[in-house]
Formats: C-alpha cells, sequence, structure tokens
C-alpha cells in the first residue's frame, strides 16, 4: 500500500485530490466509488473546487456510493444521499442518471443489492474506489466480523458505529439499526482504492489495517490482499503507525529517481 502522511485534514483532501484529478482527466476512473463520513469532506471541497476552476470534469463520471441506511429516505436530513447531493453532487456537474445509490426504502432488499452490483459490471466496474474507514476498522458499513469476501448487502451497525453516529440524529435511538451497504468483497473487486483518514480517533484502525494481521476483526485489513491500495491521512491518524519512515520512502519514489539510478549502476558496471 501507498501511505501518505500529511499535517492535517484540509492536506489529506488536497493530496487525495490529486489522486482523484489525475484518474478522471487521464480517463482511468469514469467509474467513481464514494464514501460519506467527515473524512471525504475536506477532499469533496477539492473536487467541488477543481470543478469550478474548470480541472476537472465530471459530465461522463458515473458514481456508487459504498452505503446508506435501512428505512431512511433520500429526503431525510441524514440520509447518505442527502449528505451526498450537500457536499458534493450539488456542487459538480455529474449527471443525476449516473448517480448510483443503494435505495435504503427498498422492499426488496435482496433484489436491490443484487442490481447494484449487476450495475457496477455494466459499466465495467468502479475503476477508482474512495473509502473512509470507522474507528473499528470498517469499510462502507462492514463492521468487525464480517466476511471479508462478502458482496453487497443488508449489514447490522455496531453499537460504536452507533454512538459514533447519533451526533447526526437526535439520539442513539434514532440512528437506524441497520444499513445496505457495499461488501468488501465488492470493494476488494475494485480496480483501485483510495482511503482517506484523519484524527486520532483514527489511529487504531489504521495501525490495525496497515500493520496488523488481516482479520475480520478490522475489515479495512482486507485491503493488504488489494494491489492498488493509496492511503492518505493525517499524523493524528498516523500515530501508531510503526513504519512510518519506510511509508516515506515508498510514497516519494518516482520512476526518475529509477531511472537516474540503473544510469548509474550501468556505468558503474561498465555497461554505458
Ligand atoms: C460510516 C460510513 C463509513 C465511514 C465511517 C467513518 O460508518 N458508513 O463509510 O468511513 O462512517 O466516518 P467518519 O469519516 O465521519 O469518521
Amino acid at each position: 500500500m501507498n501511505v501518505i502522511i500529511c499535517a492535517d485534514a484540509k492536506a489529506v483532501g488536497k493530496e487525495a485530490y490529486k489522486v482523484v484529478r489525475d484518474r478522471i482527466v487521464n480517463g482511468h476512473a469514469k467509474v467513481l466509488g464514494l464514501p460519506t463520513g467527515s473524512s471525504p469532506i475536506p477532499l469533496y471541497k477539492e473536487m467541488a473546487a477543481g470543478y469550478k476552476r474548470g480541472e476537472i470534469d465530471f459530465s461522463d463520471v458515473h458514481t456508487f456510493n459504498l452505503d446508506e441506511y435501512l428505512g431512511l429516505p433520500v429526503e431525510h436530513p441524514q440520509s447518505y444521499r442527502n449528505f451526498m447531493n450537500t457536499n458534493l453532487f450539488d456542487h459538480i456537474n455529474l449527471k443525476e442518471e449516473n448517480i448510483n445509490f443503494l435505495n435504503g426504502m427498498t422492499d426488496d432488499i435482496a433484489g436491490e443489492c443484487a442490481s447494484y452490483e449487476e450495475k457496477m459490471e455494466e459499466l465495467g466496474g468502479i475503476k477508482l474506489q474512495i473509502v473512509g474507514i470507522g474507528r473499528d476498522g470498517h469499510i462502507g458499513f462492514n463492521e468487525p466480523g464480517t466476511p471479508l469476501y462478502g458482496r453487497t448487502g443488508c449489514v447490522t451497525l455496531d453499537t460504536p458505529t452507533i454512538e459514533d453516529n447519533k451526533r447526526f440524529f437526535a439520539s442513539a435511538a434514532e440512528v437506524p439499526r441497520w444499513a445496505l451497504s457495499m461488501g468488501v468483497g465488492t470493494i476488494l473487486d475494485t480496480n483501485e482504492v483510495l482511503m482517506v483518514a484523519d484524527g486520532p480517533n483514527k489511529a487504531d484502525a489504521i495501525a490495525g489495517m496497515l500493520e496488523g494481521p488481516i482479520t475480520g476483526m478490522n475489515t479495512a485489513s482486507a485491503l493488504q490482499l488489494h494491489p492498488n491500495v493509496t492511503v492518505v491521512i493525517d499524523e493524528a491518524a498516523a500515530a501508531k503507525l510503526t513504519r512510518k519512515a519506510y511509508y516515506k520512502k515508498t510514497s516519494t519514489n518516482n520512476v526518475a529517481d529509477m531511472l537516474a539510478y540503473l544510469t548509474a549502476a550501468r556505468k558503474k558496471t561498465g555497461l554505458e
């Protein structure tokens, strides 16, 4: 995994934006997977600003959101669809018909989840999946104990997640008990993953994901199996990592340095 450690949440947004802009501008990521939560907000601000500056065009981009609460209609202020409208969709030129969202009010949960996966496949799969991380290491809404090869389905929210999210509702009792979420297997099938996280309450989850064993107890640790992951975090979220110096080396690797090294090596061995 490519781990980039930034000073603060704002810098995380700027660094992650460079990845998103590059993949969209170069045409590699016309199908984007998107998360909700506070962590992607700085990135969404950068995406909106980049669109305003004319740097990035979303007119042929398709999106799939990771998850949606069960039982919240789109119009509910805390529905994830409403969150996305407010924080991103209302500020960029994404076409309404290109926005894919799990319907939390469906009366056919299995059918809704299966057709979400089918739609991804029809569009050739998600090229860049952006994710946040819960403080217990969950991605999407895949709580500890969720199968690492799971597909999109209905998941039960665990107490820490309900506690974390109650700040957005009148009380913990108002937080939905279930959600529809892409599975860890669905996320592992995407071409590339970009994780954003910040703050000290993510430090344990990040250390477990990057340096712990691959385990269903930290579903983000399954990303160790994915060949193309960039993790952009701030110093506070990186506080419990033991290999920061190595991550710095790998994240600043570039082809020009490698070529210069090769030229020097050839000269040394008399090949040049
Ligand atoms: C929810 C979302 C996740 C998100 C997590 C952390 O559980 N389903 O996708 O990563 O919250 O959110 P935050 O970034 O607000 O800490």
